[in-house]
């Protein structure tokens, strides 16, 4: 289940809906998904696609979308280190950037620029997000380096990231926020960071 943190306030945000009405003014859209059964844990990029189908198309609509397929990344992807380092700085696209949480985690990044302060999500499974286009933000993996996700695209093209002159990504530490925090679990916060 996602989670928001937003540290310059030190507020922490757990709760489904609390996190869709913080991330709306933002125009960032968040769901949760039910996923128990809708996959084998072998299943193919294929099966995937076809077993949200109804999802898919939904967004395809709703947002322009012509495209999906499924990335799945663990540490055993070749070249996933200059992969993600396209993605870890501070940067924007031209088009909407949706992903569907299948299998693993990862932290989005977003700078809100002059309408708050720098926060961040937490997705794992059965996680939608849709950060818009021209957003400041950055990602990376959590401490098992593995995630496997729907996205999304309009254009190929359109998912080149454009990076900031300024960035602000160096001065936040790229932590994912993980179940111990939901539980209570006096001084287990956070999982690992991974610097990627
Ligand atoms: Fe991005």
């Amino acid at each position: 289940m996602a989670r928001v943190h937003i540290p310059d306030e030190n507020r922490h945000i757990v709760d489904v809906q609390e996190i869709v009405d913080f991330l709306k003014p933002f125009g960032i859209e968040f769901e949760n998904w039910d996923v128990e059964g809708r996959i084998g844990s072998e299943a193919t990029n294929e099966e995937i696609l076809e077993a949200y189908a109804p999802e898919i198309e939904r967004l395809k609509s709703t947002h322009g979308f012509v495209t999906a397929d499924v990335i799945n990344v663990n540490p055993d992807t070749p070249g996933l280190d200059e992969m993600l380092a396209k993605f870890d700085k501070e940067h924007l696209h031209t088009e909407d950037e949706v992903r569907f949480t299948v299998r693993g985690s990862g932290v989005f990044h977003i700078n809100p620029e002059d309408k708050g302060p720098v926060f961040s999500i937490t997705v794992e499974s059965g996680d939608l997000i849709s950060v818009p286009k021209g957003t400041h933000h950055w990602f990376n993996l959590c401490g098992d380096k593995t995630i496997r996700c729907i996205r999304l695209f309009e254009d190929m093209s359109g998912w080149t990231p454009h990076y900031m002159d300024e960035a602000t990504h160096e001065g936040y530490a790229p932590v994912c926020m993980g179940p111990s925090y939901l539980e209570g679990d006096q001084g287990g916060e956070f999982e690992s960071p991974v610097k990627l």
